[in-house]
């Protein structure tokens, strides 16, 4: 079973009005969506995606006429809402990023360092390739530029040092053979030594940055005036890009080359015409919800709301 992160939190930030419009972008084992069908009322509407195919057919048991699922990526969030019509009419949006429990607790998936099992780690198995021929077909270099990069791994080049080399011999095709190298590779020798390389690889993988800044380039066009986002995230990278977003579009004076001359009034005149964010103080889990969820350790939820 998921356990959802922050429920109490991020529902109650999205002040749920009964007949509104919502997205839950990461449907997962729908935690959150099951929350919000509770919420609205029987002329409301919650649309859900997820990319993973097991979460749709956890999607496909809810029978509600309220419900719509999708099965796609979040960064085609505008074009889903031009589909739907409902551009500019979504009153409240939520992203949990990361992986579910039901992702990570199945070997098969290969996303664990600490279950044997093919190594995949790919959120959508019909696309892409899978973590293991990724590393058969990368060189050296590229293997500890993505390991620095997404899981800043302080070993980065003696870990894919011994990837190559261990690959010509005896290709690395499940999750134990690829611990056991990282383990080796570094001084740390504890269980979890793989965690940052495992996290890196996955990313990279699921092009999960990029996913992040495409779908947040269309908030503004989507929201309604008043709407709210909220966002879940695990891990620095993420909250990153999340916060710097939500800062650059609630600046008073919009970013302009310094080059175009003009007046205070002016600018002033831009930020009205402007459809800017409010920023909301982040929140983060309670101690007990540690105790209960140790996953919920490192969530951040940050929320903004679309200013009329
Ligand atoms: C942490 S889980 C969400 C859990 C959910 N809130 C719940 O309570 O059950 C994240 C989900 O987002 C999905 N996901 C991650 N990146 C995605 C993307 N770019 N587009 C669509 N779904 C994505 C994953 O497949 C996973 O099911």
């Amino acid at each position: 079973m998921h356990i959802p992160v922050l429920l109490k939190e991020s529902i109650k930030s999205l002040n749920i009005k009964k007949n509104g419009i919502y997205i839950d972008a990461t449907f997962g084992s729908g935690g959150h969506s099951k929350e919000i069908l509770k919420k609205i009322g029987k002329n409301g509407t919650l649309y859900a995606i997820d990319r993973d195919p097991e979460s749709i057919k956890i999607a496909k048991n809810i029978k509600d006429s309220r419900f719509h699922i999708i099965q796609g990526l979040f960064s085609n969030i505008f074009k889903y809402c031009k589909k739907f019509k409902i551009l500019k009419k979504i009153n409240g949006i939520i992203v949990d990023l990361g992986m579910s429990s039901i992702q990570l607790n199945n070997k098969k998936r290969g996303f664990s360092f600490k279950k044997n099992g093919p190594l995949d780690m790919r959120m959508n198995q019909k696309e892409g390739i899978s973590a293991s021929q990724w590393l058969i077909n990368s060189n050296q270099q590229k293997i500890s530029h993505i390991l620095k990069k997404y899981g800043e791994e302080r070993y980065a080049k003696q870990i894919a040092y011994n990837i190559v080399k261990n690959n010509k011999k005896n290709p690395i095709i499940n999750t134990y053979q690829l611990s056991k190298i990282i383990l080796h590779s570094t001084p740390y020798q504890k269980k979890n030594s793989s965690r940052r390389s495992f996290q890196a690889i996955r990313i990279y993988l699921n092009n999960e940055l990029n996913e992040l800044k495409k779908f947040l380039n269309n908030i503004i066009n989507i929201l309604a005036p008043n709407g709210k986002l909220c966002i879940i995230s695990f891990h620095s990278l993420e909250d990153r890009i999340v916060k710097q977003f939500m800062f650059k579009n609630s600046r008073k004076i919009p970013n302009l080359p310094i080059s175009i001359p003009l007046t205070e009034k002016e600018l002033i005149k831009i930020n009205i015409k402007k459809n800017i964010l409010k920023i909301y103080k982040k929140i983060f889990p309670s101690k007990k919800e540690i105790l209960y969820n140790s996953r919920s350790r490192s969530a951040i939820l940050r929320i903004a709301k679309l200013k009329k």
